[in-house]
């Protein structure tokens, strides 16, 4: 599959036996108009975050920060500790409220919601990996990663199909009954980023996911995320201060002092 930049949308076409396919579903939804084929263009942006303010007492941490992020993209974010990376995307994430601004995600204006409609959109929308896993301990692999299937409400036996399916690809099909704390580091982030991934999300948001891990097993974590995205054109936005992992994204957002310096 080949990929390019057409009327700023991405395109992709196939060569197949020797026929050039292009793919008009890229374009949009086609209709017949007046005779000839039109396309409504698709929503593409899967997030977008205009003018976010948050203050903390006297302490403005974020100051105005616009951002966009396209369906299918790994965007990361880099910049000095106390930059405001964390709060951002926490509030993107909807885990914490903005002072101010506007956020739309999947094309659902975020400030519309409340409670618990806000806590099933959070659940079925957007997938977390965190620094610090916060697998659950009483729990197995397998059922960490089943648990937001079946708060979602998804019927129990396809959740447990789905995670199985899941930690099998993450390399994992041996530890689904394994506790974390019998899991090496390395282990226990895959679980996580099945867990984050189980409902299927628009989006996942990770912050510092390669932070409590050596090279080899962060070098691993960057390939599973690229993969994801090749494979199932997963959208990612991940803080981080690992600069390979930052170099092997689409697109680098550097913040300081509360504000985006690029992008
Ligand atoms: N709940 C809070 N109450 C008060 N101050 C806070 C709170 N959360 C964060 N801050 C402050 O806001 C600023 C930005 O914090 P944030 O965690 O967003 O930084 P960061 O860019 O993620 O840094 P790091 O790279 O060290 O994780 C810091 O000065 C921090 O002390
Ligand atoms: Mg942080």
């Amino acid at each position: 599959m080949y990929r390019f930049i057409w009327n700023n949308q991405k395109c992709f076409f196939n060569v197949w036996k020797g026929l050039l396919l292009f793919n008009i579903r890229q374009l949009g939804k086609p209709f017949v108009f007046k005779g000839k084929i039109a396309f409504i263009p698709y929503f593409r942006s899967m997030l977008t975050a205009n003018g976010i303010y948050k203050k903390y007492d006297n302490l403005e941490v974020l100051k105005g920060v616009d951002i966009n992020i396209e369906k299918g993209e790994i965007v990361t974010i880099v910049g000095s500790s106390g930059a405001g990376k964390s709060t951002l995307l926490h509030i993107l994430g909807t885990l914490d409220k903005a002072d101010m601004g506007r956020i739309s995600l999947n094309g659902q204006q975020l400030e519309l919601l409340n409670g618990k409609k806000l806590a099933a959109f959070r659940n079925k929308y957007i997938g977390f990996v965190f620094q610090f896993h916060h697998l659950l301990p009483e729990f197995t692999a397998l059922e960490n990663v089943c648990i937001p299937g079946w708060i979602a409400g998804s019927k129990k036996k396809e959740v447990i199909a789905r995670a199985t399916a899941l930690l099998e690809t993450l390399g994992l099909e041996n530890r689904l009954e394994n506790k974390p704390q019998q899991l090496s580091g390395g282990e226990q982030q895959r679980v996580a980023v099945a867990r984050a991934l189980i409902n299927n999300p628009s989006i996942v948001m990770a912050d510092e996911p390669t932070g409590n891990l050596d090279s080899a097993n962060a070098k691993e974590l960057h390939q599973l995320f690229i993969d994801l995205r090749n494979k199932f054109n997963q959208t990612f936005l991940i803080v981080t201060h690992n600069e390979e992992l930052a170099k092997m994204s689409d697109r680098t957002l550097m913040m300081k002092d509360g504000v985006m310096v690029n992008g």
